[in-house]
């Protein structure tokens, strides 16, 4: 999938990150929030000066995996295809392994699993939550740590960095450059960063708005049909993602997500959202 969406294919359902959590409407459109006290996880730690900067050039992180997007994703984004080819690029390349931009479980889990040393880092508390409750239910207590990729200080060095279908994501090029030479700080010597990219040209919908006719029809409509994915509880999740604007020059895009929540028949939670994506 292009960077950022989530992977609707052949996913399954299964135990969710808060089962037991209700949403009301609102609207959970979030760049870098101040820092909150010590110990609570949903905030986006980001060290001061760096966020004032950021913030003067409008180049912080938006992002939409929190919430009920988060709880989407831990029930239903969990096919990982790509695990055993990761598992053959570690074994050469060497341990340990941070997954970056590691959402809720998708492959870090099944690395610690498969015996593979493993810390993660994302700057969603919900999903890092989902990760910390994926992995525990196997008997692991990794090092998930709350910070945006572009800030990130870690005290470990890593032989393999990961970044899974998040690559751009950093809310603007210069982040995005700051996070490779992060990445290449936290690497030993010999160690090796591994990327997927989500090509928008691959994907008919998302590519459409990158042509001439394209441009004429942003913001996208709303897709007519939700995606809709019922968890085991009964719990009924509906999905609609669109492009909203798509910038040729800069070469990013921001698209919107609404989520709803619904349990028989009534609705339990709304959420909407902006995800912000460089190519
Ligand atoms: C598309 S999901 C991919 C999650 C996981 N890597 C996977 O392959 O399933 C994107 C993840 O990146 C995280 N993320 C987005 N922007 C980030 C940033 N600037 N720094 C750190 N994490 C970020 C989100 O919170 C989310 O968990």
């Amino acid at each position: 999938m292009p960077n950022g969406l989530p992977r609707t294919h052949n996913a399954k359902s299964r135990t969710p990150c808060h089962p037991t959590r209700r949403s009301t409407r609102t609207s959970r459109t979030r760049r870098f929030a101040p820092p909150r006290a010590a110990g609570q996880l949903d905030p986006l730690c980001v060290n001061s000066a760096t966020a004032t900067t950021a913030r003067e050039t409008n180049d912080l992180p938006l992002v939409w995996h929190f919430g009920l997007m988060a709880e989407y994703w831990a029930w239903f984004t969990i096919e990982a295809p790509e695990v055993p080819q990761l598992l053959k690029l570690i074994g050469r390349i060497g341990q340990p392994v941070l997954d970056l931009a590691c959402g809720s479980d998708r492959i870090l889990t099944r690395l610690l699993i498969a015996g593979v040393d493993a810390d993660g880092v994302d700057i969603s508390g919900d999903m890092i939550r989902g990760a910390r409750e994926a992995a525990s239910a196997h008997g692991f207590l990794p090092n998930l740590v709350l910070q945006p990729m572009h800030e990130l200080a870690l005290s470990r060095r890593y032989g393999t960095i990961l970044i899974c279908d998040s690559l751009g994501l950093g809310g603007s090029r210069r982040n995005d450059l700051s996070m490779f030479r992060r990445c290449r700080e936290h690497l030993i010597p010999g160690g090796a960063l591994i990327v997927n990219v989500g090509m928008e040209y691959a994907y008919k919908a998302e590519w459409e708005m990158w042509t001439n006719d394209g441009q004429k029809r942003l913001p996208a409509d709303w897709p007519d049909a939700p995606i809709a994915r019922v968890s085991p509880d009964g719990t009924e999740f509906r999905l609609r993602i669109r492009t909203i604007e798509v910038d040729r020059l800069d070469q990013t895009f921001t698209r919107e997500m609404s989520i709803e929540k619904r349990h028989d028949g009534r609705q339990i939670g709304a959420e909407s959202s902006l995800l912000r994506g460089s190519l």
